[in-house]
């Protein structure tokens, strides 16, 4: 498919859910996000640090009204692709992504492509996490793409610059921006718009039809 047949440019986001200074969440979404450029899709760094939300309870009513939840919520609805990052933390993803996921909804995820990659401080890397968080990527109506990153021992991992000692788990995570954007590229290409058409307009079970004439 040719990019001039494409209708608007992909943009692709990257979530981590660590507001911690140093993040290796920070550092592998950034480098997700750089596949997803390299495969020609316009990025941004959501950082959850400049949002600065307040708790659930205050905010969800307000939803609608409160800007930093309104920018926020803008922000991924522009989105075509998003990079959902997560430190696991005991067991799970990160309490201040779900956090962030839960003051929004079907409006936001609905349909948009995402890819995941987690960091762990142990051994066992970030699998549950990750696991985890595709159940909520399906809860919310999104593509959770198959390629996924986990990084054990993430501080064994980084260079103190946010690059990885380890050029193959770096291919992986260019990867994992690219296949969303390729993905979120073959969604919003005319071809599929017409795929949609003709799958909706299709006749119902037309095969049945022809065995009753028989
Ligand atoms: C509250 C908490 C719970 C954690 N639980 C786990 C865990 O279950 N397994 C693990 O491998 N590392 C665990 N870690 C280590 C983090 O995954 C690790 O420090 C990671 O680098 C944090 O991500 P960040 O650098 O993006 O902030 C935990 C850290 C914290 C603060």
């Amino acid at each position: 498919m040719a990019d001039a047949e494409m209708i608007e440019p992909i943009r692709v986001v990257g979530f981590p859910g660590s507001i911690r200074e140093p993040s290796y969440t920070r550092m592998a979404v950034e480098i997700a996000l750089r596949g997803a450029q390299e495969a020609g899709a316009e990025t941004q760094l959501l950082d959850l640090r400049n949002y600065r939300l307040s708790l659930l309870e205050e905010e969800w009513d307000k939803r609608d009204s409160s800007p930093n939840v309104l920018k926020l919520r803008r922000d991924i609805q522009s989105a075509h692709g998003i990079i959902l990052g997560t430190p696991e933390y005991h067991g799970s993803f990160s309490g201040i992504i779900k956090y962030a996921i839960d003051l929004m909804g079907f409006d936001e995820f609905e349909g948009k492509l995402i890819g995941l990659v987690g960091v762990a401080g142990g051994k066992l890397g970030a699998s549950e996490s990750l696991n985890s968080l595709r159940s909520v990527g399906r809860a919310l109506h999104a593509w959770v793409v198959p390629l996924q990153v986990s990084i054990p021992e993430a501080w064994r991992k980084f260079s103190t610059d946010g690059t990885l000692k380890d050029p193959q788990l770096e291919e992986r995570l260019l990867d994992v921006g690219k296949q969303v954007t390729r993905f979120a590229k073959l969604h919003h290409s005319p071809q599929f718009e017409e795929f949609v058409h003709q799958w909706e307009t299709a006749p119902e079970n037309p095969a049945g039809s022809i065995h009753k004439r028989g």
